[in-house]
């Protein structure tokens, strides 16, 4: 099992998971506005769940309902790398990133364009 960053990650990226991650498996997509964690190497500690404002990170066996697909683009995200990876979750991460437009959290960089 693994954690999982989902949908409301999106435009926000507050990125404060990464400082207590002990592993340094939550990585930044580059260009894209939000954070995924490597499944391979998460080692299930829990740590980044409470750092997160917009509670976006869950363990794998309890994602809530609707947001499974986060699963598995947090793990394609490493193995389809650019551009598959993007192409196939584009509309998914459009709809997210829309939806978070109005979030006290959303980061005005990522809403730029
Ligand atoms: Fe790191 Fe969170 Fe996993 S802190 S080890 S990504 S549960
Ligand atoms: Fe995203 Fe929350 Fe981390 S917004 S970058 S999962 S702290």
């Amino acid at each position: 099992m693994a954690y999982v960053i989902t949908e409301t990650c999106v435009g926000v990226k507050d990125a404060s998971c990464v400082v207590v991650c002990p592993v340094e498996c939550i990585i930044s997509t580059g260009t894209e506005p939000f954070m995924i964690i490597d499944p391979d190497e998460c080692i299930d500690c829990g740590a980044c769940v409470t750092e997160c404002p917009v509670n976006a990170i869950y363990p794998e066996d309890t994602v809530p309902p609707g947001l499974e697909t986060w699963t598995d683009l947090n793990r394609e995200y490493l193995t389809l790398g650019s551009p598959g990876f993007p192409a196939k979750y584009q509309t998914m991460i459009e709809a997210a990133k829309a939806k978070n437009r109005t979030s006290p959290h959303a980061n005005a960089t990522w809403y730029a364009s």
